[in-house]
């Protein structure tokens, strides 16, 4: 089946799961922020597993279901646990949800995820609002027929991170004392932790911070002309830069220290996409 075939019957499959309620924000939650999605009020779930096309999440802490719901007046639908590229599913596969947003009329991508922190100023614990990326994946999930309905085969990328957005959202976090960082993040295909050599290339080249995810949903959403907010968790430095050895479970523990500063500047970010409207 083709894939604007796929998107189409996923989209309708949600659609007529959602009744009347037309979500305006999509939401994608990283490592430690899915329990975000348990608060919004009049929530509609629906597990991956039911939709066509979806492909159910293996990672550890991530729920696998779309949780369609209220915050504060703003209607989000919220992808509570991802697929990731080292899954072994091709990136058109994993982006697929994005697309569905769009389909369903969503026109703004907030997108979280946990991540190294590579620039020496960062703390473990950390926010950073992301200015940029770097694909070092080693693909793209743009590669393949060009789907027009969504975007040209060759889209910009300059304004990726919505300015304006990120602009807005900073002053609402400093009002706050909130420390929301900038930079540039950088994907590696993983699942491995990086090597010490990988992050002094990273820092070189520009990166401040590393994860595994992010950039395939970001390249369709940019493609498909949505705005977007992403937001890091720095969850450790990354290789070479902290004694311990990196893990799973340090990943997880920091993103839950930090999960109600993290939960506050979401629902900051959508009081600012509220007001744009
Ligand atoms: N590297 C890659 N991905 C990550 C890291 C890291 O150090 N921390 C959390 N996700």
């Amino acid at each position: 089946m083709s894939l604007l075939k796929r998107i189409e019957e996923s989209a309708s499959y949600i659609q007529s799961k959602l009744g009347g309620l037309k979500p305006q924000v999509g939401l994608i939650l990283g490592s430690g922020l899915g329990a975000y999605a348990d608060d919004l009020e009049n929530p509609v779930c629906i597990p991956y597993s039911e939709i066509p096309g979806f492909h159910a999440s293996t990672v550890v802490g991530h729920k696998g279901q779309l949780v369609a719901g209220t915050r504060d007046g703003v209607t989000v639908l919220a992808m509570q646990g991802r697929s990731h590229f080292y899954e072994g599913y091709q990136q058109a596969d994993i982006t697929l949800p994005v697309r569905v947003m769009k389909q369903l009329g969503i026109d703004t991508l907030i997108i979280t995820n946990a991540a190294g922190g590579v620039n020496e100023a960062f703390k473990e614990g950390a926010l950073m609002v992301i200015t940029d990326h770097i694909n070092f994946s080693g693909t793209n999930p743009l590669i393949g027929p060009n789907l027009e309905e969504f975007g040209p085969r060759f889209p910009p990328m300059t304004k990726v991170y919505d300015p304006t957005l990120r602009r807005k959202l900073l002053v609402m976090t400093q009002a706050e004392s909130i420390t929301l960082n900038e930079g540039v993040y950088m994907m590696f295909a993983g699942p491995n932790y990086e090597t010490p050599a990988e992050i002094r290339f990273a820092r070189t080249i520009g990166a401040d911070a590393v994860g595994m995810s992010t950039v395939p949903e970001v390249t369709v959403a940019a493609h498909a002309g949505m705005r977007v907010i992403g937001i890091s968790c720095i969850t450790n430095m990354a290789a070479g830069m902290q004694e311990v050895h990196l893990s799973h479970s340090e990943v997880e523990e920091v993103a839950t220290r930090v999960r109600s500063t993290f939960i506050r500047v979401l629902d900051l970010a959508l009081q600012v996409i509220k007001a744009e409207e």
